[in-house]
């Protein structure tokens, strides 16, 4: 049974084969003197390949064997592609007259079948780039693609499964620039394997199982990846040689101390993330840090550790800094005094730490932008804290306990409460889950506020005119999950305000909106909302693109011009599935698109019908009085006529 389910295929693929025309080989596109011949089921070039063609695109097809025949005995080539083949033999000196040929992919082949029979390939006249990725390749195997590579510079042995980097292995290749080892198993590099390679610039040995590296001494390497190992410790030699290196990466790997690095750096780019760090010193001694200087770093992330404290000190020879990533450690004080520290720092990611204490000095981080503490425990905050960051634009303070205080010092403010007003430069504020119980008038004044989210603040008291001085800058407010019932402070004045949430309230009325406004997108899901004020409802219509209108306890027939508005104008509701109205028709709430105007006309005409009645009667009973007061006007004036 087994082998007939086997067979069947197999009988179905001849039967197709043999209803094919004759061996015709699909043409190959040929763009001057490049020919494209990628996926087309080949085991070999077409013969017809043009004259002196230069670079042949023979990926994913079926080549087995690489011979000149299989290239159709051209030589000319500049730069071969065989990416994804079958090739398990290439023919010895195949490539030794192609004096042209710089860029050769042989990647996603079975070339440790080739090196199994231990036959070099020959020598590799002029190939820079090679690329032997993904070829199952094992320790030792690739010295038979290598020995003969004067000019490579460009090697890519990622996805094999090398496990040592020999002594020899690359000293036939001595003019390698960049060698990717990514996603190997390497657990060992033996002395000396890169000595030889004096222009070697770039080393990637991410994602292998390389556990230490003890005296690191490639001066001229500028960008090293050993991300993704396991390593424990990454030391440089104590020489007081100048190093090139730019960019290391040691992101997720299991060092319990910071990196000991050259003491003569260049380095701009420093990933310790993801690592086990409890401190930045080295070995966990104090002197052995303070002899490195990284006067050009530009960038540290030290995200992921368990980093308890930074001492300001460590910062000061850091006078190029940009990024600051300390996210993801155990900080609970973080203090930058001393003035000229971190200059030019542009961004400091403290979020996810145990923050309760923060503390900048004055002319500390003058070109700090953006400022990262959500998910800490900060409570009280020097009020004028974040003014004395003048280029500060972007705030995220959510998931703490922080309290704010009014625009002028005020002794009714909460103790340890911060001040926003007076940050003149500040574009966005995140302040949502703080616990936040009021919001005091002029809160932001004097900012350049354009998002401000106070989301899931349950109970926040906002002032009338806690958003006043935002009226030209504001374009995005989120308030959802608040508890607000009603909305006293006035809306309409925020004049470039576009989109709002007040999703998840407990909202009975609308805000008060008039033509004027240029609200764009509107949450209102999941409030109270029975009658939807028309004269705001045909105000926001000529600007409105967007509405939420989902759980809410709408009444269907009172509400006819928003439903004019969700079936006739442009306005787009995502969540139209969970709007529903009550009818009194009906005992389960109706959706709000099966609502017509007739299954309200009913109650309509009944309406209408008793309001004729109604102004009937207080005509006729007008009537009657003034016939009445007439009559009695007559008679009195009668009577007077006759006295
Ligand atoms: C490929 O080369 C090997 C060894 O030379 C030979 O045995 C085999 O038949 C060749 N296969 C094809 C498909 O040409
Ligand atoms: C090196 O080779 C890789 C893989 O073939 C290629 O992506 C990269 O662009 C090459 N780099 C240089 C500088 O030639
Ligand atoms: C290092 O390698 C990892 C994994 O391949 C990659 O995600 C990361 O971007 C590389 N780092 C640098 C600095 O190029
Ligand atoms: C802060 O750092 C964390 C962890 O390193 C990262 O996931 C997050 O995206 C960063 N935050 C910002 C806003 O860049
Ligand atoms: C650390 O934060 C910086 C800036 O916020 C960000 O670019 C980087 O991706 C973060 N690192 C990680 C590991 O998330
Ligand atoms: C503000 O922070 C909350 C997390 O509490 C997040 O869900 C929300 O997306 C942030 N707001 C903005 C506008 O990024
Ligand atoms: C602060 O803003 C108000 C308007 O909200 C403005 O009248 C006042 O002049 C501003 N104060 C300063 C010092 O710029
Ligand atoms: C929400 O407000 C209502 C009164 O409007 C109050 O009864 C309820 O406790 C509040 N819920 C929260 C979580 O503050």
């Amino acid at each position: 049974m087994a082998a007939f389910q086997l067979l069947f295929p197999l009988i179905l693929s001849c039967v197709a084969a043999s209803a094919r025309p004759p061996r015709h080989l699909p043409a190959c596109q040929v763009v001057q003197m490049d020919a494209f011949c990628s996926d087309l089921s080949l085991r070999s070039a077409p013969a017809d390949l043009p004259h002196g063609v230069q670079m042949l695109d023979l990926s994913r097809n079926q080549v087995q064997n690489l011979t000149q025949k299989t290239l159709a005995y051209h030589t000319g080539f500049h730069h071969l592609n065989l990416h994804s083949n079958n090739i398990h033999f290439i023919q010895p000196g195949l490539f030794k007259d192609m004096t042209d040929l710089k860029v050769l992919d042989l990647s996603k082949n079975h070339l440790n079948v080739f090196a199994l029979s231990k036959i070099n390939i020959g020598p590799l006249t002029a190939v820079e780039s090679l690329d032997l990725s993904n070829n199952g390749l094992y320790t030792g195997m690739s010295d038979y693609f290598l020995a003969d590579s004067p000019s490579l510079a460009n090697l890519s042995l990622n996805g094999n499964s090398i496990t040592k980097i020999a002594q020899n292995t690359f000293s036939g290749s001595s003019s390698l620039r960049k060698i990717s080892l990514h996603n190997n198993v390497i657990l060992e590099i033996e002395d000396g394997a890169f000595d030889s390679l004096d222009h070697l610039t770039e080393l990637d040995l991410s994602k292998n199982s390389i556990t230490c590296i003890t005296d690191f001494n490639l001066c001229n390497l500028k960008v090293l990846n050993l991300s993704k190992n396991s390593m424990e410790l990454f030391h440089s030699t104590a020489s007081t040689l100048s190093y090139k290196l730019l960019h290391l990466d040691l992101s997720e790997n299991k060092m319990p101390y910071f990196p000991l690095l050259p003491r003569q750096n260049m380095l701009e780019y420093l990933d310790v993330s993801r690592n086990h760090l409890q401190s930045i010193n080295v070995m966990g001694s104090l002197e052995k840090k303070t002899n490195v200087f990284f006067y050009y770093l530009k960038y540290l992330d030290m995200s992921y550790n368990q980093l308890k404290s930074i001492p300001d000190s460590f910062f000061y020879c850091m006078g190029s800094l940009e990024v600051l990533n300390v996210s993801n450690n155990c900080i609970s004080s973080f203090s930058i005094t001393n003035p000229g520290l971190l200059q030019t720092v542009k961004i400091i990611n403290l979020s996810y730490n145990s923050l309760q204490s923060l503390t900048f000095g004055e002319n500390t981080m003058q070109s700090l932008e953006k400022l990262f503490l959500h998910g800490n425990d900060l409570a009280t905050l020097d009020h004028q804290m974040f003014q004395r960051l003048p280029s500060i634009k972007h705030l995220q303070l959510q998931q703490n306990n922080l309290k704010i205080c009014s625009s002028q010092e005020n002794h009714e403010d909460p103790p340890g409460c911060v001040s926003f007003a007076f940050i003149r430069n500040l574009q966005f504020l995140n302040l949502s889950e703080n616990n936040l119980r009021n919001l005091p008038a002029n809160a932001f004044a004097n900012t350049s506020l354009m998002l401000l989210d106070l989301s899931l603040n349950p109970g926040l008291d906002m002032d009338k005119d806690s958003l006043s001085g935002l009226e030209h800058t504001l374009i995005h407010l989120l308030l959802s999950e608040n508890n607000i019932s009603s909305l006293n402070t006035d809306l309409s004045s925020l004049r470039s305000l576009k989109h709002i949430d007040l999703s998840t309230n407990q909202l009975t009325t609308l805000p008060m909106w008039n033509k004027d406004s240029s609200i764009e997108s509107l949450n209102l899901q999941n409030n109270n909302l029975v009658t939807l004020e028309s004269s705001t409802m045909l105000a926001l219509e000529h600007s409105l693109k967007t509405l939420y209108m989902g759980s809410n306890p709408l009444s269907c027939c009172s509400n006819l011009d928003f439903l004019h508005m969700v079936q006739h104008s442009a306005v787009v509701v995502p969540d139209i599935e969970t709007v529903t109205c009550v009818h009194e028709e009906y005992s389960e709430p109706v959706n709000i698109e099966k609502v017509t105007q007739e299954m309200c006309h009913r109650s309509g005409v009944q309406n209408y019908v008793i309001a004729v009645v109604v102004i009937v009667c207080v005509v006729m009973i007008v009537l009657g009085l003034l016939v009445k007061c007439f009559h009695k006007r007559k008679r009195k004036h009668i009577r007077s006529f006759t006295a």
